[in-house]
């Protein structure tokens, strides 16, 4: 239902077409009865500001941010607190009544609730952590697992001094950046880590190849990956026939985006498989 008295929110983004949020939202919107709305607004990198200081004046409720925008609407916002500020990237923004806007990032507690839903004893996983990857989505994972305090995390990337960077950003003694292609680094990285993590964009066009070979890890090791489209990437289709246990990505955008409904339309709504099912196909 939408009236006159509608709460609005929606998702900044260039381009904007492929998010699921609008789907999402709107799908609890309707499930609980709200007089509510949910849209996509498509705007260019240039625009942002102009767009971010209008919205508390068209009486929106909030606002997530997809990419570019997550890091560029900082300096926009009237606060960020303490989690956006060490991830650098904001992915929510609440408007409060006076028009003010408060900036936070969920990916990191998506990134976590997803596991801990997903697996009924987590602790063993979180003992070695092997994250591939050092970009904008890395830097969530990693605060989710310094937060979780996992005592031993492994960075891998591409780009050797992007991971040296992650870990610099982040000063922690359970951190330590290591060469992709260092061959020796790798086996003895993934012969002790009990979960490895996939937050390179490697996957999402369907590539055949997995981003890395999984051989050198035990069996018992947790396997997930942030990439959703497709739900089965070739690293988690790789995972499975080695025996080892899999969470897909989609938990993530699904738990990401619980605290933010919340603030805004007053309800905090459950992930469970019909939303689940209705995000793939509905
Ligand atoms: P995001 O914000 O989604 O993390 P990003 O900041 O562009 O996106 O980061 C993409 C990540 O995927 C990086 O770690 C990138 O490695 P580089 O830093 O070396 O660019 C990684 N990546 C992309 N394509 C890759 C590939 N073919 N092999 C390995 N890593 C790749």
């Amino acid at each position: 239902m939408v009236s006159g008295k509608a709460k609005i929110a929606g998702v900044l983004g260039w381009p904007v077409e492929h998010s699921l949020s609008p789907k999402l939202h709107n799908y609890w919107l309707s499930r609980y009865t709200i007089d509510g709305a949910y849209l996509p607004f498509k705007v260019r990198p240039e625009d942002l500001a102009d767009t971010v200081r209008a919205l508390p004046k068209m009486g929106l409720r909030g606002f997530n941010l997809t990419l570019p925008h997550k890091e560029e609407v900082l300096p926009l916002l009237d606060s960020v607190d303490d989690i956006a500020a060490s991830i650098g990237a904001v992915n929510t923004v609440i408007i409060d009544e006076q028009g003010k806007l408060h900036g936070t990032n969920t990916d990191a507690y998506g990134f976590m609730e997803n596991l801990r839903q997903s697996i009924s004893n987590l602790a063993p996983y979180l003992e070695h952590v092997l994250v591939l990857g050092a970009g904008g989505a890395s830097r969530g994972v990693v605060k989710s697992l310094l937060d979780a305090q996992v005592p031993h995390i492994t960075v891998i990337n591409r780009t050797f001094a992007k991971a040296e960077a992650l870990c610099a950003h982040f000063e922690h003694p359970a951190l330590e950046a290591k060469p992709w292609n260092d061959v020796r680094a790798m086996a003895i990285a993934q012969a002790t880590a009990t979960m490895v993590v996939n937050t390179t964009s490697v996957g999402l066009k369907g590539e055949p190849a997995p981003v890395i070979d999984l051989s050198c890890c035990g069996k018992n090791v947790l396997v997930t990956d942030i990439v959703y489209t497709p739900l089965e990437t070739s690293l988690l289709a790789l995972a499975k026939t080695l025996g080892m246990k899999t969470v897909d990505g989609l938990g993530m955008l699904l738990y990401q985006a619980v605290p933010g409904f919340e603030a805004w339309f007053g309800v905090r709504p459950e992930v469970d498989a019909a939303l689940r099912k209705h995000v793939l196909h509905g």
